[in-house]
Order: C-alpha cells, then sequence, then structure tokens
C-alpha cells in the first residue's frame, strides 16, 4: 500500500484543513503524473507538427474545420424532432412514470425531496410537470444548477421539448448573460444568480417554486441558498421549495428542513463492471490514452467518457489520441470530443450530437460529465480518479487549484455513466486499494474548502449579521470565516465591528468576487473606469488568446504582439482595446489568434457592468484613464492581498505567506530578462510548482497604500531603486506584525 491513510482514519468533516492536508498527502503518489503535465501541456502546445491533431482542429480551426463545427452545431439546432417523437421520449423517462406521485406530494408539502439517477429526467420534467400543474399561474419556476453550463444546455432543451423560443416562455440566468423575458415561466439559473437577486428581493417573490438541482454536489451557492430559503420558507408559506440529489445521501436534506419527504424515481440501470489497475499509473493521462486505444482496437461497439482533471490534461489527453489513432493503420474512426466548462458553447454542443455511422465516439471531460450533463451511448466510461478543485488556505490566505483524488461517491458516480443504455464497463486508473484508502467516501463541501469572503460579504449584505448563527448544512471552519471577515475587513468592505462599509456594500451588488468588484469602484476613485471595466470583462471570460498546435509560431507570435511588458491585465486591456478599434471585426480576430467569441462576450459583460457601475455609483461618464500607469496603480487596489516580491532566478515569495512561485509561461512576464521587484496576482495555480496567472507589476508604495491593513514598511523602508546591490540591502517590507496586530485583534473580538 502506498498510501499512507487508511480508512479507518476517515471521521465525518470537522477539521477540513487537516483533512485536505493528509487527503493531499494520500493523493501524492496519484498527483505525480502532475509534474509532467505542465511540461506536456506546453509541449502540445509547441509541437508544430502534430496534423489534424484535435487541438489543432479545435482551437486553430483551419476553414475547412471551422465548416464542419458550424454544419455540427447547426444539426443540433435544425434537428427538429416531431411532436410525437418529443413525447415519446419524454414518456420514457423514469420521472415521467411518477408524475403525478411527484405533484401530489408537492400539493400536500411545502419542501420534498426528490432523488433519482442521473438521467431519468429530473432537470428536465419537474419544471415543466410544476408548469402543467398551474404553479406558473402566480409566480416563475426556478431551477438552480451549480454548473453554467448545466443551466444553458438545460434551457435549450427544454425549450425544444415545450416547442418555444428559447428566451421567452424557457430561458436561463448565468453570471452576464440573462436569456429571460416578461413571457419567461421556467427560468434555469446558476444558484450564484439566485443568491444575487435575493439581494434586492429578500423574499424571491417573484418565484412560485424553486427547484435546487444537484444539490449532492454540495457547491457553496447551493448551501448558502438552501440556508437562506429556510428563512424564507417560513415567511412565504405559498413557495414550493423541492430539492434534488443524485445520491442516496439525500436523508441530510430532509432533515434540514425537518423531515420533508423523500420521493425516489426508481430508474431503469444496467449492470456496470469496474476494473481496477494492479499497479498505480505512473501518467493517468498515458494510462488513459492507452485504455481508450485498447477498448477502440478490441472491443464491442460504444461511446467511451474520459474523465480527467482539467483543460490541460483534456487538451494533451485529446491531442495525443488523435496523434496515435492517426499513426494506426486500419483503426476505424474515432471521434475526439473535449468538453470542459471555459469551452465556448457551440463546441460544448458537439458532444451532444451521436458519432457519424461507422465512428466510435470518445469524450473527454471533467467531472462536469459526472452529473450535470447526460450523455446518450456511453459504455465505456474511463476514471482517472482525480479532480481540480478549487481550495482556500486559510492559514496562507490563498485560494489554489489542486489535483487530489476523487471521493469513493464520486467514482461510484463515474462507473454509473456507463449503464443508462445498456450494460457498460468503467476502467479506474487506479487500484483497488488506492479507491479504498485514499479516498473519502464523500467529497467535502465546498464551503468547508474555499474562500469564504464573497459569500460573506453577501450574507452581510443580507443582514445576516451573526454568521455563526446562521442555518448552515454543513458549518465552515471557524478559522476560514474569520479570515474571510478579515480580508473583507482589509479590503474596507468591513468596519471594525463586522459591520458592512458603504463600500462594501457597494462591492455586493457586483456579481464578482469582492476583489474584483473593488477594481470597478477604484476605478471611478481614480478615473479610470473605462480600463478597468474593460479589465475586469475581459477577466470574466475565457482566454481570449488561441493556441494553436498546427501553427504554433504564427500564433505565439501573434499573441507576443499584444502582450506589454509589465501587466497582463494591460495586455487583455490592450488586446480589447485593438479588437474595438479594428471594427469588433471577427476577421480581424481570427487572424490575429483571438477567440472573437470571447471578445464577444467579455463586450457584452462590458454592457451589464456599466449598467451597473451607473446604477450604483450614478455617475454620467465613464472616464479614461491618463496613463497606463494610473491603471496599473488602480489594479493594485484589487490585488493589494495577494503580492509577492522577487527572490531572483525567476522566483517570487508571496509577501503575506513566503510562499515561493513562479510566472506561468502564458504571462507577459514570463521569462523577462529583469522582473519587476514587486508584483500583484490574480489566481494560484498549484502544480509540481506554484504558478502565479495574471501577473502586474506595482510599486511598493502602492502596496502600503492600499494595504494598510496588511502590510507595514520596514522602518529603513525606501522604494526600490535601480541600483541592484542597494536592492539587496534594503529592507523589505514585510506581512504587518505589530503595528496592525492589535487593530485585526479588536476587529476579531467585534465580530
Ligand atoms: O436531471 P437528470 O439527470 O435526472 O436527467 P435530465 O437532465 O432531465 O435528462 C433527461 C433526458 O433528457 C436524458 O435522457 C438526456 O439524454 C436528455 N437531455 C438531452 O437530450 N439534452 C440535454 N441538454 C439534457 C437532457
Ligand atoms: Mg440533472
Amino acid at each position: 500500500n502506498i498510501y499512507s491513510t487508511s480508512k479507518s482514519q476517515v471521521s465525518p468533516v470537522r477539521d477540513p484543513e487537516s483533512q485536505l492536508a493528509r487527503l493531499a498527502k494520500a493523493g501524492s503518489e496519484m498527483v505525480r503524473s502532475q509534474r509532467q503535465k505542465h511540461e506536456r501541456s506546453m509541449q502540445a502546445r509547441n509541437a508544430s507538427n502534430i496534423e489534424g491533431s484535435i487541438l489543432g482542429k479545435i482551437m486553430g480551426q483551419s476553414k475547412r474545420e471551422a465548416a464542419v463545427t458550424t454544419t455540427a452545431v447547426k444539426r443540433v439546432k435544425e434537428r427538429k424532432l416531431s411532436r410525437e417523437e418529443i413525447l415519446a421520449q419524454r414518456q420514457s423517462l423514469p420521472a415521467f412514470a411518477m408524475r403525478e406521485k411527484i405533484l401530489s406530494t408537492i400539493r400536500e408539502n411545502q419542501v420534498v425531496i426528490v432523488i433519482g439517477e442521473t438521467g431519468s429526467g429530473k432537470t428536465t420534467q419537474l419544471t415543466q410537470f410544476l408548469a402543467a400543474d398551474g404553479y406558473a399561474r402566480h409566480g416563475v419556476i426556478a431551477c438552480t444548477q451549480p454548473r453554467r453550463v448545466a443551466a444553458m444546455s438545460v434551457a435549450a432543451r427544454v425549450s425544444v421539448e415545450m416547442g418555444v423560443k428559447l428566451g421567452e416562455e424557457v430561458g436561463y440566468s448565468i453570471r452576464f448573460e440573462n436569456e429571460t423575458s416578461e413571457k419567461t415561466i421556467i427560468k434555469y439559473m446558476t444558484d450564484g444568480i439566485l443568491l444575487q437577486e435575493s439581494l434586492n428581493d429578500p423574499l424571491l417573490d417573484r418565484y412560485s417554486c424553486i427547484i435546487i438541482d444537484e444539490a449532492h454536489e454540495r457547491a457553496l451557492n447551493t448551501d448558502i441558498i438552501l440556508g437562506l430559503l429556510k428563512r424564507v420558507l417560513a415567511r412565504r408559506t405559498d413557495l414550493k421549495l423541492i430539492v434534488t440529489s443524485a445520491t442516496i445521501n439525500a436523508n441530510r436534506f430532509s432533515s434540514f428542513f425537518g423531515g420533508s419527504p423523500l420521493l425516489k424515481i426508481e430508474g431503469r440501470t444496467f449492470p456496470v463492471t469496474s476494473n481496477h489497475l494492479l499497479t498505480m499509473p505512473d501518467d493517468h493521462v498515458a494510462a488513459s490514452v492507452k485504455q481508450v486505444l485498447s477498448i477502440h482496437l478490441q472491443q464491442a461497439a460504444g461511446d467511451i467518457l474520459v474523465f480527467m482533471t482539467g483543460q490541460e490534461d483534456i487538451e494533451a489527453t485529446c491531442s495525443i489520441l488523435a496523434e496515435k489513432v492517426q499513426a494506426m493503420e486500419n483503426a476505424k474512426p474515432l471521434e475526439i470530443l473535449p468538453i470542459y466548462s471555459q469551452l465556448p458553447a457551440d463546441l460544448q454542443a458537439r458532444v451532444f450530437l451521436p458519432a457519424t455511422p461507422g465512428a466510435r465516439k470518445v469524450i473527454v471531460a471533467t467531472n462536469i460529465a459526472e452529473t450535470s450533463l447526460t450523455v446518450d451511448g456511453i459504455r465505456y466510461v474511463i476514471d482517472g480518479g482525480l479532480a481540480k478543485i478549487k481550495v482556500y488556505n486559510s492559514r496562507l490566505g490563498v485560494d489554489t487549484f489542486q489535483v487530489v483524488p476523487i471521493s469513493q461517491a464520486n467514482a461510484a458516480q463515474r462507473a454509473g455513466r456507463a449503464g443508462r443504455t445498456s450494460e457498460g464497463f468503467c476502467y479506474r486508473m487506479y487500484t483497488a486499494d488506492a479507491e479504498k484508502n485514499a479516498m473519502f467516501p464523500q467529497t467535502i463541501p465546498e464551503i468547508q474548502r474555499t474562500n469564504l469572503a464573497n459569500t460573506m460579504l453577501t450574507l452581510k449584505a443580507l443582514n445576516v449579521d451573526e454568521i455563526y448563527d446562521f442555518d448552515f448544512l454543513d458549518p465552515p471552519e471557524s478559522s476560514s470565516v474569520s479570515s474571510s471577515l478579515y480580508e473583507l475587513w482589509a479590503l474596507g468592505a468591513l468596519d471594525s465591528e463586522g459591520k458592512l462599509t458603504e463600500l462594501g456594500l457597494k462591492l455586493s451588488r457586483f456579481p464578482m468576487d469582492p476583489y474584483m468588484a473593488r477594481l470597478i469602484v477604484s476605478g471611478v476613485e481614480c478615473n479610470c473606469l473605462d480600463e478597468m471595466l474593460s479589465i475586469v470583462s475581459m477577466m470574466s471570460v475565457p482566454n481570449v488568446f488561441i493556441r494553436s498546435a498546427e501553427r504554433a509560431k504564427e500564433s505565439d507570435t501573434a499573441r507576443e504582439r499584444f502582450l506589454v511588458a509589465e501587466s497582463d491585465h494591460l495586455t487583455l486591456l490592450n488586446v480589447y482595446s485593438q479588437w474595438l478599434a479594428f471594427g469588433k471585426s471577427d476577421h480581424w480576430a481570427t487572424e490575429h489568434f483571438l477567440h472573437s467569441k470571447s471578445l464577444r462576450r467579455a463586450h457584452e459583460t462590458r454592457q451589464q457592468l456599466v449598467k451597473l457601475a451607473r446604477s450604483s455609483f450614478g455617475i454620467k461618464n465613464v472616464e479614461k484613464a491618463k496613463s497606463l500607469d494610473d491603471v496599473r496603480r488602480c489594479v493594485c487596489s484589487g490585488y493589494f492581498h495577494q503580492a509577492a516580491r522577487t527572490k531572483g532566478l525567476q522566483t517570487y515569495q508571496g509577501i503575506r505567506n513566503n510562499v515561493v512561485m513562479k510566472i506561468h509561461p502564458t504571462s507577459a512576464l514570463y521569462g523577462l530578462g529583469s522582473l519587476p521587484e514587486y508584483i500583484v496576482y490574480h489566481e494560484l495555480i498549484l502544480t509540481s510548482q506554484q504558478y502565479m496567472t495574471v501577473v502586474t507589476a506595482v510599486d511598493p508604495e502602492w502596496l502600503l497604500e492600499d494595504g494598510k491593513a496588511l502590510y507595514t514598511a520596514d522602518e529603513h523602508f525606501v522604494p526600490a531603486i535601480e541600483d541592484s546591490q542597494q536592492k539587496k540591502a534594503q529592507p523589505v517590507f514585510k506581512k504587518s506584525k505589530s503595528s496592525n496586530f492589535r487593530a485585526k485583534k479588536k476587529f476579531m473580538k467585534g465580530v
């Protein structure tokens, strides 16, 4: 047994931080291959000659390929099913058989918990049952999803089933994208949107029924919404709440709502045979590729679903697979389709299309395909056993992305995806021992492992003053609550008694984390709102740079032309401004290896933000900055808590936490001969190293000004100067210990 943790040590989650540490330790073998991951994806990116690789096909899109994609998407859009066909499909779903039972239980109870296998029709049918039963007469029927992709794709599906135009009777609302109208009676939305709406409409009066879908995922916003709804339900006896969950672990929800009835949709599932490896693989990508090829060459027809950790792994898997299949003679065609949340929507849609006759489809997905998306026809599942999750380390005060082993519950869910339409097979890229000993029975709820600053701000804005009194499904770690409150205080969003300040109220109105919102508020204060809005918008859309494997050199050169040496934020601003200057031309964007879709999304987002900024601040003109230095100054105000100082040799050290970090290879600052002394960064990615993404050079005085609460200058502190010898001798400012200690202590007492 290569793992040090044994199952008997696993106890109910009380101390998530140490649990996570243990988890990380236990999973270190499983994660080992991550070390090669980064290099691999960089190789994939730079390999100029992987002809016809999937990366080339999807990212680079030659004209012919683009045409194929467009036709495929058209086929989805135009796939007109007759009313009879649609009805037949709906009636074959397990949920349909339960229709009357579900409706009568809802009529008699305010809260109902519905559980059922993935694909049984919970998400697509419940809303329609409720609408047909008259619930839309006095309000909208809402259905929340933890994932944006699911909200969009399900709304599209339901609009087809109801024969209406998407955005009219059936619509969806996700951050910065609202496809609803006056006519909307069924609204799919992310749980974050519902939370945001409750700021203006605390009793959620516009809704007659709320379905909280995928509650088993225990996403942060789902948990918070459930806690809020408990209060709302007492005051709105007419409101119906349905909580759906894919696992049998639904008793939790039932007891949370005082013993509400549990309905199980019995579905037809087929047996799935699971196979484990005998030894742990060195590299889960290579192991999975090998397994795909073995199935493809030797096993009966049926599509394959591969679970990977994230975009980089998925791209690597797809490109290696494409290469290998192409090198094989006499192999049947294999259609390789990636899916992850940042993939543009039309490419995501391809996953749902049946494979071309004679070909086999392999879908390479993140855990997005575990429960929220149902793809028919999957017979083989390959489970890499890992997932990338966001983990907040309250001691270091940073959010990081980490690859950790999935839970046993996740593993069972993944396997289940193979047995929807016929008997299936699941190949687990880990040993049976590892499953038993290195995986937790259940996933740790997000509330116990992420940064809560945003959530705490929202709760404060909802007048939930006593955070500790809030009814949590599982309470967050108190150290994480207090460090989030401390961060909000340092940002100026809370006063020293823990009360929301005027600034805090402003920040809470923006649907983004308070630091990003701070950029917009600073934009108003420093007269560069125009630039800040563009930067924030560009930060909230998928990567705009196309990385083409087929034309690696060209795409790299194209990217380099946009780089602003001292700032990735300014680089993004530069891209956006140029795109505007060239008339928002798609042609221009493609020519410069930019995703025009992302640019247009950024543009739409910006328009929404302008409206929001106008209504929040009552401003008339969106002012432009006098110089780019002013813009950088402003960027600092939202990121001062994530600052680092150079240590030489292309490495940096976090000022607050002393973590040693490198600049991510996609950054404009990567590989610069002389690196700026102080920088701020957007996110930290943990692979074998810590990489900072989206970085901007800052002046130390700015950090001292913005981060008064966090930093203090040494007595001999002098601003950065040119002479490198002096630089070394110069005392640095460091994490504030003494001067703000009392203030912090007072603050902590206050909350
Ligand atoms: O929510 P649950 O997992 O219980 O099932 P669902 O999402 O309501 O899916 C029911 C059926 O609708 C499945 O058989 C899917 O194939 C189909 N569906 C679809 O074709 N396209 C979508 N975007 C969503 C669902
Ligand atoms: Mg569902």
